[in-house]
């Protein structure tokens, strides 16, 4: 954990004090004798003593004797370890694609926030029909706000085009 502590320490005393800096990590290997959630609750741990704000929980990708069941929320499991036995706001990550499981992931306390990678490429305005489907708002540019879907007349914040 040396170098990555060092790396931390030196972004810390460099960065702003009144501003966050957090850590993602991949949480584990996914190969026998390699990096693990016990050495990464171990190091979230010394990351939160030496200030970290957050930590975003991934796995790693990059060995060919990796034997990964993908499905939906695969590495949420290990951001909730995380969470529950370290305590820093943590972020989840990983084949997260629908509205209602997002919402979910937080509302059962798995995880404090949620990150989109290739579901965010694939629609880049996902959090926008996420917040149509949930019945939340979002700030659009003035440029969109005749967009808003007639179903939807609540979904953009301060338009003047909301009740028609
Ligand atoms: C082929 C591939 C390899 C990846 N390798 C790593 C990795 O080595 N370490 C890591 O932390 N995350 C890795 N990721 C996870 C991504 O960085 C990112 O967190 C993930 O794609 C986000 O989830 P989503 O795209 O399913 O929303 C990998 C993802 C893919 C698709």
């Amino acid at each position: 954990m040396r170098f990555p502590l060092e790396v931390f320490d030196a972004v810390r005393d460099t960065f702003p004090a009144d501003r966050p800096v957090w850590v993602r990590v991949s949480a584990t290997d996914w190969v026998p004798n390699g990096w693990d959630i016990e050495g990464t609750i171990a190091f979230a741990k010394a990351l939160q003593s030496r200030g970290c704000a957050a930590i975003h929980v991934s796995t790693g990708g990059v060995s060919p004797a990796q034997a990964i069941t993908l499905g939906p929320g695969y590495q949420v499991p290990y951001a909730q370890r995380v969470k529950a036995e370290v305590g820093l706001p943590t972020i989840a990550v990983g084949l997260i694609t629908e509205p209602e499981q997002a919402e979910a992931i937080i509302g059962n306390e798995e995880a404090d926030m949620i990150s989109l990678g290739r579901a965010m490429l694939y629609n880049p305005r996902w959090p926008w029909h996420a917040a149509a489907k949930l019945g939340a708002q979002v700030n659009a540019p003035k440029q969109y706000w005749r967009s808003q879907p007639r179903e939807q007349k609540d979904l953009f914040k301060n338009t003047q085009y909301g009740q028609r």
